[in-house]
């Protein structure tokens, strides 16, 4: 099928070169010319393992381009609406890149028809203004309605980042919501080696030995704008849960991890997004669960589980500075070490990254940070320069003379550092571990003090 893809982030970026690595014929579209220039020397803008990989052996399928009128728009089966959604102030998303994607889009139509699919986290209700939007657009520019030539879906996405290319070739599930069965026609087809598994794997990512077909869901467009949000809220509810329970854990002298196994062994509990420590950051969490809270609100009604867990969640950042305060009593000309500053391992991604807050907070109360991370420290200093943080390259250069460290982002180099040779560059051994990663045992043996989360 031919498809065109609007935006080149995580999501966008990902599913394009998915679908042309599965044989289809991609075009992503984004307005950043820096973006696309790295795109057509075959670099990726963003960090995702796999993604350079993958776009070396889609090449001959993919085109990328910063022009709506060379996208061929009129001879493409599929449109993906994949640009960012970011929170305005009141928790609400910002939908000017949507909006004007659609208008683009609309303008552009012809007798040919296509699905316009809103693969971003978009507003329940919104599936029906894109298909309003682009009617105007195509009245707009033709003078008449169109009739029938096209058909609006939602097709929520679960990627992970930093796992974006093993969710999207391997996924757990596909849903298409729709009003017009032929857009759920369209979409199953484009998916058909998806849901069956039959593509050959790439050798760098193999499929994983227990799957062999994919489930779908298909729906309407209202449902399946909500299976994302409520998606999202149910597992930052999971992790908020957890860090709830590990604030009672440390009072009582009870470990948080083996209380967090014990119930994610009952299989209607499951184990994963139970790992308690500074809390969810990232593009999606957050603003996923403002998002419901808002809409509820326009319907009267109120969420007060996903209030909490956001609740929970921006609590638990401020726990690492009343722990540093609890410890060193005074933070003032103190210097603080983060180890990681990334919302999580193998992203370079600082949207909502608990480091932000936590650095801030800091440094208010007049302590030195020194910030260190394998891959974001480019869009530290990009984007937040004038922060105050000091950014290290290497750990080593953080953690000269450091009052304490803080374990930020469990990086895996971050449990193998030389634990001996860093404390003799410490000025003062206490670690702080937010994500209970690293080797408490040890650490302790080495004459550390260690305070992890809920520990
Ligand atoms: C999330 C969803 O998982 C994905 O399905 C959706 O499409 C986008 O949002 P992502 O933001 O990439 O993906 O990261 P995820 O791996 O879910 O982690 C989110 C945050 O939760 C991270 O900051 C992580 O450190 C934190 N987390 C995760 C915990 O604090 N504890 C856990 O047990 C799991």
């Amino acid at each position: 099928m031919k498809v065109l893809v609007v935006g080149t982030g995580y999501v966008g970026l990902t599913t394009g070169v998915a679908l042309a690595y599965l044989g289809h014929r991609v075009v992503c579209l984004d307005v950043d010319e820096e973006k696309i220039a790295l795109l057509n020397e075959g670099k990726a803008p963003i960090y995702e393992p796999g993604l350079p990989e993958l776009i070396a052996l889609a090449k001959n399928n993919i085109q990328f381009t910063t022009s709506y009128d060379s996208s061929e728009i009129n001879t493409c089966d599929v449109i993906f609406i994949a640009v960012g959604t970011p929170s305005l102030p009141d928790g609400s998303p910002d939908l000017s890149q949507v909006k004007a994607s659609a208008e683009a889009i609309g303008e552009r139509l012809d007798d040919h028809f296509v699905v316009v699919v809103n693969k971003s986290t978009v507003p329940i209700g919104s599936g029906n203004w894109v298909g309003t939007l682009l009617r105007e657009a195509y009245r707009l520019r033709k003078g008449t309605k169109p009739i029938g030539n096209y058909a609006v879906a939602s097709n929520p996405e679960f990627l992970r980042q930093g796992s974006a290319i093993f969710d999207t070739l391997y996924p757990e599930r596909i849903v298409i919501g729709a009003e017009d069965t032929r857009a759920i026609d369209v979409l199953t087809n484009l998916y058909r080696p998806l849901l069956n598994q039959d593509f050959s794997s790439p050798a760098f990512l193999p499929r994983p030995e227990e799957l062999s077909a994919v489930p779908i869901v298909t729906c309407d467009l209202a449902s399946a704008e909500l299976i994302k949000y409520a998606a999202n809220a149910f597992l930052s509810i999971k992790i908020s849960f957890a860090n709830e329970m590990a604030r009672l854990t440390s009072k009582v002298g009870a470990d948080i991890v083996d209380v967090m196994q014990g119930i994610g062994l009952d299989s209607r509990i499951g184990p994963r997004f139970l790992q308690a420590g500074i809390g969810w950051g990232g593009s999606c969490f957050g603003k996923d669960t403002a998002a419901l809270v808002s809409t509820s609100k326009e319907y009267g009604i109120t969420m007060p589980i996903v209030q909490a867990a956001r609740d929970v969640n921006y609590h638990q950042r401020l726990w690492v500075v009343d722990t540093l305060l609890r410890e060193l009593k005074i933070l003032k000309g103190r210097t603080i070490a983060l180890l990681g500053f990334a919302f999580k391992p193998n992203t370079d991604d600082l949207r909502d990254a608990p480091s932000l807050d936590i650095a801030r907070q800091l440094l208010q109360k007049g302590a030195r940070v020194a910030a260190t991370d394998p891959v974001a420290l480019g869009n530290a200093r990009r984007f937040y320069s004038e922060l105050g943080v000091a950014y290290f390259d290497e750990p080593m250069d953080a953690l000269q003379d450091a009052d304490a460290v803080v374990l930020v982002t469990e990086w895996p180099e971050y449990r193998k550092l030389d634990w001996a040779g860093v404390k003799s560059v410490l000025a003062n051994p206490l670690i702080v571990d937010g994500r209970n990663f690293l080797d408490h045992d040890e650490l302790t043996r080495l004459g550390y003090r260690y305070i992890g989360v809920g520990r």
